[in-house]
């Protein structure tokens, strides 16, 4: 899967993509990465990529002749591409959007900055606006880091264990269940009994009690009932009440 991050401040990328789950998919050739300077395809002396906005008001709007050209620059007919503007007016980005991006073969990330990119750019030359959350960053460029480092989870290779991603939080509509390693205790707080019984029936049970627990706590909006298993349903039934 590739990724094509456009942007004005390129240095931001140099780390995220070298560490961790993400630096071994990039150096495996799982995931690619290119990230492209929209001010290289600015056409005047003073590599402009920003003008005041029509009608007046704060900040500066990015201008839409250098993004166009990287946009287009990108382009691949004979690719399943998409073209993502980041943006906080965007739709809110979730598990579901996050494993139908990564059917594509590639995402074209746009990263705003200033007081925003021009509309024309977002309605005529991106297929979709996203948010990574109901808060505003300095510009997109945190947001496309969250949004490769989730869609290239479920790209294959890149998470070693299938089941771990297919299995995760709110592929469901819950919570993972919480988890503890040794020591047995830890300043003097112990790990619950139950998971050093041994008895692996009643982990199991314990387990997905916890998880409709803490859903039902913390996140009960996310919880799809159409999706539990008849054994979760009586389950949250018995917890509901508590809550
Ligand atoms: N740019 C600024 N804030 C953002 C957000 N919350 N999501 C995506 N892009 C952004």
């Amino acid at each position: 899967m590739k990724f094509y991050i456009l942007t004005i401040l390129p240095g931001y990328f140099e780390g995220p993509f070298k560490v961790g789950i993400l630096g071994k998919a990039v150096e495996r050739g799982h995931v690619k990465i290119e990230v492209i300077n929209i001010r290289d395809f600015a056409d005047d002396p003073h590599k402009t990529v920003d003008d005041l906005p029509y009608g007046g008001g704060e900040g500066m709007v990015l201008k839409p002749e250098p993004i166009v050209r990287a946009i287009e620059s990108v382009k691949n007919k004979d690719k399943k591409q998409r073209v993502i503007a980041m943006t906080p007016a965007g739709r809110l980005l979730n598990q579901k959007i996050v494993r139908e991006l990564s059917e594509f073969d590639e995402i074209i990330i746009l990263c705003g900055r200033y007081e925003g990119i021009d509309e024309r750019v977002l309605e005529h030359f991106c297929d979709d606006l996203i948010s990574i959350g109901d808060y505003v960053l300095t510009g997109g460029e945190a947001a496309a880091i969250v949004l490769i480092d989730a869609v290239s989870r479920f790209v294959p290779g890149v998470v070693g264990n299938r089941k771990c991603v297919e299995e995760d939080s709110f592929s469901r509509g819950l919570l993972d269940y919480p988890q503890w390693t040794r020591p047995a205790v830890f300043r003097g707080i112990p790990v619950p009994d139950v998971l050093l019984s041994g008895n692996h029936k009643e982990i199991r049970k314990w387990r997905i009690m916890k998880s409709i627990e803490r859903t039902l706590k913390r996140r009960p909006e996310i919880i799809r009932e159409e999706l539990l298993t008849d054994e979760e349903i009586e389950i949250l039934k018995k917890l509901k009440d508590k809550f």
